[in-house]
């Protein structure tokens, strides 16, 4: 692909913009040599404004979402793309969230512009697991483990029944889930089916992926081993 449309992609501006950058000497190689639009080099060798040029196409990044925060685009709220630099929200091929978290639940929110990786995570048939830590408004009964287990669990106005489910207690009110399915508000509708309300949830681990230092707000690029990771078994809790 040529330079410009490679760049104009990425999100830098169109690519009359682009070409004027090239003109503008704002584009060069790592060693700070001006590139022209016609040159051949790896974009990994390539600068913008002295800054290396963001990821070509394949990226892969996770959020640590704060609350109050939407997954979505156009919101007349905060969204999370509001936390990633504005070039991000549109580049081409565009930058999606892999599945949603609600607005009211914090953690580990992965964004790719991958279609096929995309799927291949959300897809129940792969069995991704995604790891939640919950608060409750009241005390857990006892029977929820071996109800979420059964996997026969059908949340209200659904026709299929929930896939087993993992619960391990940490408190009276406190519990973490693995679930492999991510319908619609699920954990929150779990606890619901139990006459239970949950006060705060946080996804803290993506298969074998968890948040680390990932600060609430912070991101950061997932390289190939990080990727690996997602189809991983999860991690067991460090106490
Ligand atoms: N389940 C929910 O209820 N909410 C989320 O954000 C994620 C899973």
């Amino acid at each position: 692909m040529k330079l410009v449309k490679l760049i104009a992609n990425l999100g830098y501006g169109s690519r009359k913009d682009v070409a004027w950058m090239f003109r503008e000497g704002r584009i060069t190689d790592a060693a700070g040599e001006v590139l022209y639009a016609d040159d051949k080099v790896d974009p990994a060798q390539i600068h913008v404004d002295g800054e290396p040029l963001d990821p070509p196409p394949g990226l892969v990044l996770m959020m640590h979402k704060p609350l109050g925060v939407t997954c979505s685009r156009k919101d007349p709220g905060r969204v999370v793309y509001d936390l990633l630099p504005p070039r991000y929200r549109i580049r081409e091929p565009a930058l999606s969230t892999v599945g949603r978290l609600d607005r009211d639940t914090s953690g580990l929110l992965l964004f790719t512009d991958d279609g096929a990786l995309l799927h291949r995570i959300i897809s129940p048939k792969a069995e991704v697991t995604k790891v939640y830590e919950a608060t409750l408004a009241q005390d857990l009964r006892g029977d929820e483990t071996a109800l979420f287990a059964s996997g026969t669990l059908l949340l209200e106005s659904e026709t299929t029944p929930l896939a087993p489910a993992a619960l391990e207690v940490l408190g009276p009110r406190h519990a973490r889930l693995t679930v492999t399915e991510g319908r619609y508000h699920q954990v929150r509708r779990m606890f619901a089916a139990t006459g239970n309300h949950v006060e705060t949830l946080e996804r803290v681990a993506v298969g074998a992926l968890t948040l680390g230092e990932l600060q609430p707000g912070a991101w950061r690029a997932l390289d190939a081993e990080d990727v690996a990771r997602l189809f991983a078994a999860a991690p067991a809790r460090e106490r």
